[in-house]
């Protein structure tokens, strides 16, 4: 596992996923999803940061009328490649999802304790349905079960940025997806 005090001079990238692969995985989930959705005016609740880039192409190759909120968590205790399993609501939910369609747009999901949470907070606030968008699934993290409706790739038990996703707030800005390795 890639700890946090490593310098990123000693980090190497390694491709994981290339732009056209992504652009692929993006045109295929937004069909399967405008296919349930397309009637529905669904709410697509993001968990920022991660999910900027990929929500952005994901709206755009939707091409259906739909909403978009944003929610940003907190995970308190251990580094940034560890999630903690305490959570914080920073920023919830700005609208009311009661009656709506939601579809929750993440990055990656590793422990699944984030979709968990999130799943609770939007379930007390009585949406017509709940569905989950990942468009990364590191099953091997997992230590709570929770479904994944459309997901774009499952990736091996490394740390992975780009896209989006960051190692201490670097990397988000790269178009492909990489995994983290230490040098030498
Ligand atoms: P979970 O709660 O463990 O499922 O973690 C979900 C969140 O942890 C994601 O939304 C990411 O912000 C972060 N995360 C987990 N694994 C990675 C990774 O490999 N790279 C970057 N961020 C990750």
């Amino acid at each position: 596992m890639i700890r946090k005090d490593i310098p990123l001079s000693q980090l190497q990238l390694e491709v994981l996923f290339t732009p056209s692969d992504i652009e692929s995985a993006v045109a295929r989930l937004a069909q399967e999803i405008r296919l349930d959705y397309r009637n529905k005016n669904p709410v697509l609740v993001g968990v920022l940061k991660g999910c900027f880039v990929f929500m952005a192409d994901l709206v755009r190759a939707l091409d259906i009328p739909l909403e978009i909120e944003f929610m940003s968590l907190s995970s308190y205790g251990l580094g940034r490649t560890e999630s903690s399993g305490k959570i914080e609501v920073v920023q919830g939910l700005r609208g009311t999802v009661r009656d709506r369609h939601v579809l929750v747009v993440e990055d990656i999901v590793d422990t699944g304790i984030t979709v968990d949470f999130i799943l609770r907070y939007l379930r007390r606030r009585r949406p017509a349905s709940v569905g989950v968008c990942a468009l990364l699934d590191k099953a091997a993290g997992r230590r709570v079960d929770v479904p994944i409706d459309y997901l774009g790739f499952s990736v091996p038990d490394r740390f992975v940025v780009g896209y989006g996703l960051d190692y201490d707030e670097q990397f988000r800005y790269l178009s492909g997806l990489y995994c983290l390795k230490e040098d030498g």
